[in-house]
This record gives structure tokens, C-alpha cells and sequence, in this order.
């Protein structure tokens, strides 16, 4: 067995990767430069390139390979279907997509057309549909809650079932492992408390001992704030697309599977920013 894990460099790729070296599966991690992963990550991993945007590397990171970690990375209209044609020819048994939470009624989001695309192709799958990430905090988050002690974005009042990206990690490496068990299973996968902005400012501040703020920006003094700071447009028009569901009260829908499949509780908030704290300070 060999699993290819996309998107290393990211949030949930290494998290999947460490789960899955720390058993021992054998892995390769696929990243658009290798040299600047291995002075980043070392030479504990074994690494292959692999740029979802450019086919001349889907032969190299597929070979060899039986199962794969999938993901879709920033960026539209990529050649997936170059990928998955690939992967067919080679018989890979297993694909883990890493999806969004109620995709099902989005079909304008390319994660919708992903599943559907995987499908079409026969190659045994798990979608793993994926709530809001706690790690977006220590991501595209950390600079206004580090420098100016809040955050912000255009969240409104609304609800989120936060996930943390280990528990991701833990439930798309099972599937890959004990791929029979999970052929062409749907996981939702979330926290077991949905939260507001409010609430996760308010336990930031309990635990890193700073007050830190959620001020509710409107969408357009986020917009405005962040092209004062130069930010790429299309970078927030994701973020603004992304909090969109929780500003509506659509996305604090709570999901059972992660206790289903691992049989354990998923993380909660305090103990994610417990373990972060060192990020924000
Ligand atoms: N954030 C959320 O709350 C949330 C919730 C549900 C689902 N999701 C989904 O999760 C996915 C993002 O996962 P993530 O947060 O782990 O990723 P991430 O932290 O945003 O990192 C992006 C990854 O994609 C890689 N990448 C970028 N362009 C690439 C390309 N052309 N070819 C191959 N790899 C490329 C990056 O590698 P480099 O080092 O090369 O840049 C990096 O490893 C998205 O599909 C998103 O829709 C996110």
C-alpha cells in the first residue's frame, strides 16, 4: 500500500501525512516544489511533484501509488479530469476527497462537480464533507487577531460547527486505510458545538490571556479594510464566499460521523487553541 496525500503544504495534507507516517503507512506527498518542502518539512518524508494545474506531473505522482488523499486547491477550472483518467489507468483502489459540509446543495461550488466528476470515473471514493476548520484561525486569520488582538470577518452573529483539522486528518487516513470498509461512504464531519465569533473570541481571551475582539465587520468595511492593506481581491472574495453560510445561519448544522468512524469525541475549541496558543502570541 503507498497513498499519495495532496496538498501537504496545507492545513489538513500534513496533518494526514503525520497520521499516516505515525502508523507506519508508506506515503508520498505531493507539492508543486519539492525542494522548498524538503528545507521546510526535512527529509522525514518521501516527496513528488505534483501541480494539479500542470498534467506533466500527474504520471510521476502517480506512480507506484494505490490509494490517494484528495484535495482541491485554490484556483479554478483545473484539469481534475486529466488526474482522475490517470488515476483510472493505474487502478488506484481508493480516493479520499476532502469536500465541503452540505455541498450537496451547492451545486455552483466546485467541490460539487468534483464529487460527481470522482464518481463518474468508478474509482472506489469517500467524500469526506468537512465543516468549518478551527485552523483557519492560526491561518488566514492569525495577522489581525496577532497584531490588532481581533477577529476579523464578516462572520455576523451566525453559528459554526468548527472542526479541527487533526480530527479531518484522522477520519480521511481510517478511510484510506480501511478503504473496503469506507468505499463510497459520505462523511460529514464537525465539531460537536457550534459556536458564534463571539464565543471564540471570548474563550481566546480566557486561555492566551489577552482580550481579544470579534467585531463583526460588515462585508463591505471587510472588503474595504482589507484592499486598504493590499489584499488580492479574489483572496477575499473566498473569504467573504466562505463565512457567507454562517453570516445566514446555514452552517451550525452539527455531524455525527467523525464519533461514527473513530469512535471518539471530537477536539473541542478550547483544547484547539490550548494546543495553538503559541500562534497568536
Ligand atoms: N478552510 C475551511 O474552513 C474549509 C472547510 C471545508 C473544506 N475546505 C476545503 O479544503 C481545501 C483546502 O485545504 P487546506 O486548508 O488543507 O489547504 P490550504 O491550507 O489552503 O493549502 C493549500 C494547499 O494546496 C496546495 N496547492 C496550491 N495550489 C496547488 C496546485 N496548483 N497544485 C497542487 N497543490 C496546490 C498548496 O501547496 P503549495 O505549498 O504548493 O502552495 C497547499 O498544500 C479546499 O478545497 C477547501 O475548499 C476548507
Amino acid at each position: 500500500m503507498k497513498i499519495l496525500v495532496t496538498g501537504f503544504t496545507g492545513k489538513v495534507g500534513l496533518q494526514v501525512a503525520n497520521y499516516l507516517k505515525d502508523i507506519d503507512i508508506p506515503i508520498l506527498c505531493g507539492v508543486r516544489n519539492v525542494e522548498r518542502a524538503r528545507a521546510k518539512f526535512g527529509d522525514i518524508y518521501e516527496y513528488v511533484s505534483l501541480d494539479f494545474s500542470d498534467p506533466t506531473t500527474f504520471d510521476g505522482a502517480l506512480e507506484n501509488i494505490d490509494r490517494i488523499f484528495l484535495m482541491y486547491p485554490p484556483g479554478e477550472n483545473l484539469p481534475f479530469a486529466t488526474f482522475l483518467e490517470k488515476a483510472k489507468d493505474k487502478e488506484i483502489k481508493h480516493i479520499t476527497y476532502l469536500s465541503l459540509k452540505d455541498v450537496q446543495f451547492m451545486p455552483f461550488i466546485h467541490h460539487y462537480k468534483m464529487e460527481k466528476l470522482i464518481k463518474s470515473y468508478n474509482i472506489p471514493y469517500t467524500f469526506v464533507r468537512a465543516g468549518y476548520f478551527m485552523q483557519n484561525l492560526n491561518d488566514f486569520l492569525c495577522k489581525e487577531i496577532k497584531e490588532r488582538q481581533r477577529i476579523f470577518v464578516p462572520a455576523g452573529k451566525g453559528k459554526t460547527s468548527f472542526i479541527d483539522t487533526r480530527d479531518l486528518a484522522e477520519i480521511s487516513a481510517l478511510t484510506l486505510v480501511n478503504e473496503g470498509k469506507h468505499k463510497n461512504q459520505i462523511y460529514a464531519v464537525t465539531g460537536n458545538e457550534a459556536l458564534d465569533f463571539f464565543d471564540v473570541a471570548s474563550i481566546m481571551t480566557e486561555v492566551l490571556g489577552v482580550k481579544i475582539q470579534y467585531t463583526n465587520p460588515s462585508v463591505k468595511e471587510f472588503r474595504e479594510y482589507m484592499k486598504k492593506i493590499g489584499e488580492d481581491e479574489g483572496f477575499v472574495n473566498v473569504v467573504v464566499g466562505v463565512h457567507m453560510p454562517t453570516k445566514l445561519g446555514l452552517a451550525k448544522g452539527i455531524k455525527h460521523d467523525y464519533e461514527k468512524v473513530t469512535g471518539k469525541t471530537p477536539t473541542n475549541i478550547r483544547k484547539y487553541i490550548e494546543d495553538f496558543k503559541e500562534s497568536w502570541i
